[in-house]
């Protein structure tokens, strides 16, 4: 596989709505126009928005849909969530003209423009939008690699990138995609696959699996049961890549462990003067919550980078998956979410 190139600074940009395209009923693309006319990023990759909503800053990490070839306008396309503030704002609100604050591009998630092993893109619901970028990218670079997409929606209507997928079957000769539906709805004029992600799936439609890199992509579980599931298949663990931004859920327990005498740490957060006590398996992020310290975070994993902090004194094990870079941490940044204290700690928040 080609080592992607280099990532671009992670600097703050505004980004201008170009373009809003209606994917499914409750999926929409949005196109933005890049000020600087020019943007590189790899295909895969992620930019984080901030949306200033009634007065209230939120984070999202949205991964990049369009080509890395087009370097004046980059798009998102993003699925409602039930109760989601800012898939529902940007479903309701966003349209051309509009600017949004944007960083980036940001994680490492990307099978490059010219891999050379065969492919395996294995996604799930919004979970093809890198798949999107990648796929739009070898396409627009001409390639001929080997490329097998797997994808998983809940049902025909709720399938993003269908139209697409005739595109990129054209454009690449090396591409065979797959779409399954989970769900049979009857009069849905569905004639693919009806399915769940299955071993003895995965090794009919993929027999040469373990010779392919695997990118996945979607809700949680889908992808721990990829993981697992190419693991008992003897899957090489170092040619699976995973991509998530499922939010991290906090442990309401934390507070009352803490309280219970289990405290090991001080972690001090300096501007807001708060303090919590904590133990060795609390990361920063929870000890921000159970001082009432505010810490911006998105996908809790140590991917995107939303929760960067400085650290002022003291030391953290921090097991990031390559959401800070190095001179980041040389310069005394920590990701909050997957930092753990090892000795009492000050944060400039
Ligand atoms: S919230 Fe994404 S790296 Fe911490």
């Amino acid at each position: 596989m080609n080592t992607p190139s280099p990532l671009s600074e992670a600097g703050e940009f505004r980004l201008e709505c170009i373009g809003v395209r209606q994917e499914t009923h409750v999926a929409k693309t949005y196109l933005f126009a890049h000020p600087a006319g020019q943007f590189r990023f790899n295909p895969g990759q992620f930019l984080n928005f901030v949306f200033e909503i009634d007065g209230e800053e939120h984070i999202r990490s949205y991964s990049l849909s369009s080509s890395a070839l087009n370097a004046e306008n980059v798009s998102v396309t993003v699925k409602r969530v039930q109760g989601g503030r800012v898939s529902n704002w940007l479903f309701e609100h966003m349209r051309p003209g509009l600017q949004v604050r944007a960083s980036g591009p940001m994680g490492q998630f990307s099978c490059g423009l010219e891999p050379e092993t065969p492919l395996l893109l294995l996604t799930a619901g919004s979970g093809i939008t890198p798949a999107a970028s990648m796929l739009q990218s070898l396409a627009d670079k001409a390639s001929t690699c080997d490329v097998l997409l797997v994808h998983f929606a809940s049902s025909a209507q709720d399938m993003i990138f269908r139209e697409h997928m005739r595109r990129w079957v054209e454009a690449l000769p090396g591409l065979r995609i797959v779409p399954v539906v989970t769900r049979h709805i009857p009069g849905a004029g569905w004639i693919g696959p009806v399915a769940r992600l299955s071993s003895d799936l995965l090794r009919a439609l993929a027999p040469d699996v373990a010779q392919r890199h695997v990118y996945c992509c979607g809700p949680g579980g889908f992808m721990d049961l990829a993981t697992l599931m190419l693991k008992q298949m003897g899957h090489p663990p170092d040619g699976v890549f995973i991509e998530s931004f499922e939010s991290a859920r906090e442990d309401d327990n934390i507070g009352s462990a803490a309280e219970a005498g289990s405290a090991q740490f001080t972690v001090t957060f300096a501007k807001a003067g708060l303090t919590a006590s904590v133990d060795a398996e609390t990361t920063v992020l929870k000890a921000a919550k159970v001082a009432g310290a505010r810490i911006q975070t998105s996908c809790g994993k140590g991917v995107c980078g939303t929760c960067r902090v400085r650290m002022l004194s003291g030391t953290v094990e921090m097991k990031h998956q390559g959401g800070i870079r190095q001179r980041e941490i040389d310069q005394g940044f920590i990701l909050a979410c997957c930092s753990r204290p090892t000795s009492d700690v000050v944060i400039e928040k």
